[in-house]
C-alpha cells in the first residue's frame, strides 16, 4: 500500500488479485451519483466477465481503443456526450481501467466535466502501474501536438492489479521499464544500484515485475508531494522526455512512449557528455543500461527524418524563448534543467546522436 498526498486530499494505492476486484471495490466505493466505468477494449476482451458487473447496465460502460489518436481533443467530446447521455452526475465517480492512454482521456475528463468529479483507476500497462497511476496529471493531444492540453485532478483511488502485467505484449513491458529505469535514475546511485538488482532477478527469473512497480512510486511519490504542480523539482522527472515526446511525434507514435523515453535519456546523457556536463564514459554506461529495453527502436529513430525531431524539440511545452529546454544529467540523481540554443547547439549534438545510433543496412 502506498499512500500520496495531494492538495485536493489523501488517497491509496492498494495491489488487489482480479480486475473483478479492483472494479466492485471502485463501485462500491462510488458517490451516491453511481459509478460510470471507461475501459480499454482489450482489457474488457481479455477479462470479460469482470466487466459483466458492470454491463447490466451497458450504458455505463464506455469502452475505448487505446491510441495516441483517441486522447484527442477532437475525440474527447463525443467520449463526454456519451457519459452525459448514460445519466452521469456531479455526483458520479468515473472508473478508469487502462493504460496511460486510458488515464489521460479519464482524467481529464473528471476533471472538466461538470467542474470536476471524481475518478478512480485501475492501471493496465506496467507504464501506468509504475509511474502515471500517481502525480494527478492529464495530457491530451491536439491535432498533431502530443500532450498539449492537460490539468491536475487527483484520483480518489488507485488499484494495482498485477496479473494485468502477464498479458501485455513484452514491447509494453519494455515500455514501462524506460519509465521505471528514469525514476531510478533521477533518485541517484543508491536506487540505481537497487533497480540493477532487480532487473536481473527480473531477467533470471521473469518474477519482480511487483517490486519494480512499488519502487518506481515510492521514488515518484517523494518528487510528486514536494512539488505537485510540477514547478521546480518535479520537471526533473522529464529526463529524457523532450527528446522522446519529439521522437513519438517524428516517428508518427511508431515508438511506444516509454521506449522512445529510453532513447531519449540516452539522448539526454550523449547531450550531458558532450556538453561536459557528464564525465567521459556516462554515455555508454546509459546504454548499456537502457540497450535491453530500446532495441531495436533505434533503427525507427534512426529512419525518422532529424529535421522533423529537431521541429517537433522546439515546440515543447517546457520551452521559453528560442531555447529547447531539456533535463540534463551530470550523473545518477544530479539531473539539471538546462535550456539549450536551438539554433546553435540543438540540432549539430542531434545530427551526433544520429551517427552514434547509425545501424548498417546490412545488419
Ligand atoms: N498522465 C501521465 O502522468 C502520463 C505519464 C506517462 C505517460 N502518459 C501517457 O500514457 C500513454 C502511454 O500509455 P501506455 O504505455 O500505458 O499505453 P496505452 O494505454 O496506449 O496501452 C498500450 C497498449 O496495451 C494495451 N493494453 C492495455 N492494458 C493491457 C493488458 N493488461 N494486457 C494487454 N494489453 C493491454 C492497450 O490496448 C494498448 O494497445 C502516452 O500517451 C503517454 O503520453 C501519461
Amino acid at each position: 500500500m502506498l499512500e500520496v498526498v495531494s492538495s485536493s486530499g489523501r488517497y491509496r494505492v492498494d495491489a488487489v488479485d482480479t480486475v473483478a476486484e479492483a472494479i466492485a471495490a471502485a463501485l462500491e466505493s462510488s458517490s451516491a451519483g453511481g459509478g460510470f466505468v471507461l475501459a480499454d477494449a482489450t482489457v474488457v476482451s481479455l477479462h470479460p466477465d469482470a466487466f459483466g458487473q458492470v454491463a447490466d447496465s451497458s450504458s455505463r460502460l464506455l469502452v475505448i481503443e487505446a491510441s495516441e489518436e483517441a486522447k484527442s481533443y477532437a475525440a474527447i467530446e463525443p467520449i463526454i456526450e456519451a457519459l452525459i447521455q448514460a445519466g452521469i452526475k456531479r455526483n458520479s465517480t468515473l472508473i478508469v481501467v487502462g493504460g496511460g492512454v486510458l488515464q489521460d482521456i479519464g482524467c481529464f475528463i473528471a476533471s472538466v466535466l461538470f467542474r470536476g468529479i471524481a475518478w478512480s483507476l485501475v492501471p493496465s500497462t506496467l507504464l501506468a502501474q509504475c509511474d502515471s497511476c500517481i502525480g494527478s496529471k492529464s495530457s491530451i493531444n491536439v491535432g498533431r501536438f502530443k500532450n498539449q492540453l492537460g490539468t491536475f485532478h487527483a484520483p480518489k483511488q488507485v488499484y494495482l492489479v498485477f496479473d494485468l502485467l502477464r498479458t501485455l505484449p513484452h514491447d509494453e513491458i519494455r515500455s514501462g521499464m524506460g519509465e521505471i529505469i528514469k525514476l531510478h535514475l533521477v533518485a541517484g546511485e543508491n536506487e540505481l544500484a537497487r533497480l540493477k538488482t532487480h532487473l536481473a532477478h527480473y531477467a533470471a527469473t521473469g518474477e519482480g515485475l511487483d517490486q519494480l512497480v512499488w519502487d518506481a512510486l515510492r521514488i515518484k511519490k517523494g518528487f510528486i508531494e514536494q512539488d505537485e504542480f510540477d514547478t521546480g523539482r518535479r520537471n526533473l522527472l522529464n529526463y529524457g522526455h523532450t527528446f522522446g515526446h519529439a521522437y513519438e511525434s517524428a516517428t508518427q507514435y511508431g515508438i511506444p512512449h516509454g521506449i522512445a523515453v529510453s532513447l531519449g535519456i540516452s539522448t539526454a546523457t550523449f547531450f550531458s557528455e558532450q556538453l561536459s556536463l557528464a564525465p567521459a564514459g556516462a554515455a555508454d554506461a546509459i546504454d548499456e543500461l537502457l540497450k535491453p529495453w530500446y532495441q531495436p527502436y533505434e533503427r525507427v529513430l534512426h529512419q525518422a527524418d532529424r529535421q522533423a525531431v529537431f521541429a517537433a524539440m522546439k515546440l515543447d511545452k517546457k520551452n521559453t524563448g528560442a531555447s529547447v529546454t531539456c533535463i540534463l544529467t551530470r550523473g545518477p540523481g544530479q539531473m539539471e534543467k538546462v535550456p539549450l540554443d536551438a539554433n546553435a547547439q540543438v540540432f549539430e549534438l542531434l545530427s551526433k546522436y544520429y551517427e552514434r545510433i547509425s545501424i548498417p543496412n546490412n545488419l
